[in-house]
């Protein structure tokens, strides 16, 4: 089957490497696109200089065949196969991302993602969409990518949730650290995007609208259709640093934290002080906890999500299931 992967970044480069993997001889890579333009593959020397271009951690604009093709166009040209999203997300507007999809959808293509936007801004439609036209939706790497979170939400869906508490970014849990160990507000967001860890815009994790994505994907799951606009978002920097250290002292620890609550249906994400011995106040750097309260009980489910290299690992996952399920293998 023929793979194409929109998005040479952190992610994209990794799965371009993963891709050499004996493991994947059924696909072949035939273009890879960034926002400036793509390279569509003809030999095998073109991924030869692919992956060099990945290993090295270079643009796709110094592959000798990079060109200002766009990933709309070839699919166009170009119908069915697998399309491997690893764009940045694009909350304000959903696009380009949305038409993205639905272009590689109606063109045939299964999708397989690990950006939020589509499915945060239109489950249900892209669900739809994909139905209609035969295709395979994929996206475990939205969520804790590397923990199966998704697959515990989907199988609570006919359960009894009273309430989900969720710690879904990692860049506030590092961010939050940088300040209580004695940074302020800008040198911890700073630092934190000096690392790469936080987007260049950081607004996405500290206002929370990474986390509103992931508890909007997460509740669709479940059976509950709502958007990210849904979503009850107050930004973590409503606390000073002062309170921040102090809540340390009574053994309390600043999250943020997504959450739903099945009485009054309220989603929400924001910044909960929760105590030191709690499982959320024990997430650190780049794992995830879920706790889902069922029928009185908590089922909690804590694990890495990212980096890119885990992520991509993710996305192959999905890829071969693609393989299996459209070949029909068990
Ligand atoms: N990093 C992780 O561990 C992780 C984990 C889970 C999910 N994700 C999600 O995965 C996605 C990718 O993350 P990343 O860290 O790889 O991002 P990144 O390093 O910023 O890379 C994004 C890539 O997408 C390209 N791009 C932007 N707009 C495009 C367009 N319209 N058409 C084609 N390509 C376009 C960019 O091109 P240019 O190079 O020209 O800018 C760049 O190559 C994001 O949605 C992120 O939220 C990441």
């Amino acid at each position: 089957m023929d793979i194409v992967i929109v998005g040479f970044g952190n992610v994209g480069k990794k799965v371009v490497e993963r891709l050499n993997d004996p493991l994947f001889s059924g696909l072949r890579i035939k273009a890879v696109f960034s926002s400036m333009g793509g390279v569509v593959l003809r030999e095998k020397d073109d991924y030869d200089y692919l992956f060099k271009l990945s290993t090295m951690n270079e643009p796709l604009s110094k592959h000798p065949r990079f060109n200002k093709i766009s990933f709309m166009d070839y699919v166009q040209e170009n119908p069915s196969g697998i399309a491997v999203f690893v764009i940045p997300p694009s909350y304000e507007t959903g696009e380009p991302n949305l038409s993205m999809y639905r272009k590689a959808i109606i063109s045939g293509y299964h999708i397989i993602t690990a950006d939020k936007t589509g499915l945060a801004i239109d489950y249900k439609g892209l669900k739809k969409l994909a139905r209609q036209h035969n295709v395979l939706l994929k996206y475990t790497a939205t969520v804790a990518a590397g923990t199966p979170v998704l697959s515990v939400a989907k199988s609570l869906k006919y359960r009894k949730v009273q309430y989900i508490r969720a710690i879904l970014n990692a860049t506030s849990n590092y961010v939050l650290n940088l300040i209580e160990s004695g940074k302020n507000w800008d040198e911890a967001i700073s630092q934190a995007i000096k690392e790469g860890l936080a987007e260049p815009n950081p607004s996405i994790d500290i206002d929370g609208l990474d986390a509103a994505a992931k508890i909007t994907i997460l509740l669709n799951e479940m059976g509950i259709n709502i958007t990210m606009r849904d979503v009850d978002r107050k930004s973590l920097r409503i606390y000073s640093e002062e309170e921040i250290r102090k809540a340390i002292k009574e053994s309390l620890r600043l999250k943020q934290v997504a959450g739903y609550d099945s009485a009054n249906k309220e989603v929400f994400v924001k910044p909960i002080f929760v105590p030191l011995i709690s499982p959320l106040a024990f997430t650190e750097g780049a794992y995830n906890t879920v706790e889902f309260k069922v029928e009185d009980e908590s089922i909690i489910i804590h694990g890495p999500a990212g980096p890119a290299w885990r992520t991509a690992n993710v996305l192959l996952a999905d890829v071969l299931e693609v393989l299996d399920e459209a070949l029909g293998n068990e």
